[in-house]
């Protein structure tokens, strides 16, 4: 796709503990660090028409407020919510208050892992969840949001 003058802007935030990437555990989230998983967003958004506006923390308050910036700025958000997929009400409330496509995004096939983490209190208001496909799952986000995005604009 020829670049854009001003391409459509994709939120993608990253959660607690995913600054560790590369480091944590990577039998389970990989060998990437987040650096690499950031710049390989950055380069799929680009071949698909879009732009990449990218937030880690470890903070709940941080990531809600890196969730706002979506209420006026993206035309779509993927979110890997970390640990706090599974506790966090704040979050969630925030994410339901966007008014564009979500996507609820993790590394790791969280179904396969403890009980805990079958539960996501943002699955419910994800227009869509991806978990298992590593890495490539930011891919695949990134596609369906350019379809959501792009083919509408
Ligand atoms: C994770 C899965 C969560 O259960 C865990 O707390 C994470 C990462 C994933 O990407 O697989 O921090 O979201």
């Amino acid at each position: 796709m020829s670049p854009q003058a001003n391409p459509p802007r994709v939120l993608v935030v990253n959660g607690p503990n995913l600054d560790l990437l590369g480091r944590r555990e990577p039998e389970v989230y990989g060998t990437d660090t987040l650096d690499v998983l950031v710049d390989r967003c950055r380069r799929v958004a680009g071949e698909l028409g879009l732009e990449v506006d990218a937030r880690q923390s470890n903070h709940e308050g941080v990531l809600i407020d890196a969730v706002h910036e979506a209420m006026t700025g993206h035309g779509g958000v993927i979110i890997n919510p970390g640990g706090y997929t599974h506790t966090s009400v704040a979050l969630r409330d925030a994410l339901a208050a966007l008014p564009v496509p979500v996507v609820e995004i993790h590394l790791s096939n969280v179904h396969a892992r403890e009980a805990f983490r079958s539960h996501s209190y943002v699955s419910p208001v994800a227009t869509a969840v991806i978990a298992g496909a590593g890495v490539t799952g930011y891919d695949l986000a990134l596609r369906f949001l350019a379809e959501r995005i792009v083919r509408r604009t």
